[in-house]
C-alpha cells in the first residue's frame, strides 16, 4: 500500500482505548489514489459504521465534519443547526464562523429555505455570501432532512475557486442521508 492518507488497515476491526467507552475503530480508512467519489463511498460506510452505534447528535455531526476535513483537507467543514428561525452553528473542523444565519440569508440560508442543496462555484458571485473568512473561495451546502424538513444543513468551504462538482454533491447529499436518523 502507498503512503497516501490512510491509517486504519483493518476495517471495521474494533480498537479498545483505555477510559473510551465505545469500542471502535477511531481512524478513516482511504485508499490512495482514488477519486473523491470513491472516497465518498468509503466515508459513507465507515461513517454509518461509527454513527449506528452512537447515539449523540454532537458526537455524530462532530465525527462527520472531522472525517471530511480528514479526508478532503477542505479548509472549513460544519454543521448549522435549526433553531427556530435561525441556523445556530454546530459541529465544525476549521477556523471560528459566524454563529447565526437568518432562514433565506446567505448559502446557509438559502439551502434551508430552498431544501436543496446550493454549489456555490465563486462565493464572490453569489449575491448575499456571508463571508466568514476571506480565505473562503468555493462553498457547498447540503440540507439535512428529517420527516421532509430541513433541521440542519452541511457546509463545506474550499480555499480554491471552482472545487466542487456533482461528485461532491452526489457524495454529500449520500452521506446526509445518514445524519437524518441522528437528529
Ligand atoms: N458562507 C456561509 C456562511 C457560513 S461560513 O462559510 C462557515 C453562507 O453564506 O451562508
Amino acid at each position: 500500500m502507498g503512503s497516501g492518507r490512510r491509517v486504519l488497515l483493518r476495517p471495521g476491526r474494533p480498537v479498545r482505548y483505555p477510559g473510551c467507552l465505545v469500542i471502535m475503530s477511531e481512524n478513516l480508512f482511504l485508499t490512495p489514489g482514488l477519486a473523491r467519489a470513491g472516497h465518498y463511498a468509503e466515508l459513507y460506510s465507515q461513517l454509518e459504521a461509527l454513527t449506528t452505534t452512537e447515539p449523540d447528535l454532537t458526537a455524530n455531526l462532530a465525527n462527520t465534519a472531522a472525517a471530511l476535513r480528514q479526508a478532503f483537507g477542505f479548509f472549513w467543514v460544519g454543521f448549522y443547526v435549526v433553531r427556530g428561525e435561525e441556523l445556530v452553528l454546530g459541529p465544525f473542523q476549521g477556523p471560528i464562523a459566524c454563529t447565526r444565519i437568518r432562514r433565506g440569508r446567505g448559502v446557509c440560508g438559502t439551502s434551508w429555505a430552498e431544501g436543496r442543496t446550493v454549489l456555490v462555484p465563486d462565493v464572490e458571485a453569489f449575491p448575499g455570501h456571508i463571508a466568514c473568512s476571506s480565505d473562503s473561495k468555493s462553498e457547498i451546502v447540503v440540507p439535512v432532512f428529517k420527516d421532509g424538513k430541513v433541521v440542519a444543513v452541511l457546509d463545506v468551504d474550499s480555499n480554491q475557486l471552482n472545487d466542487f462538482d456533482a461528485a461532491d454533491q452526489a457524495g454529500l447529499e449520500h452521506l446526509m442521508q445518514l445524519a437524518a436518523a441522528w437528529f
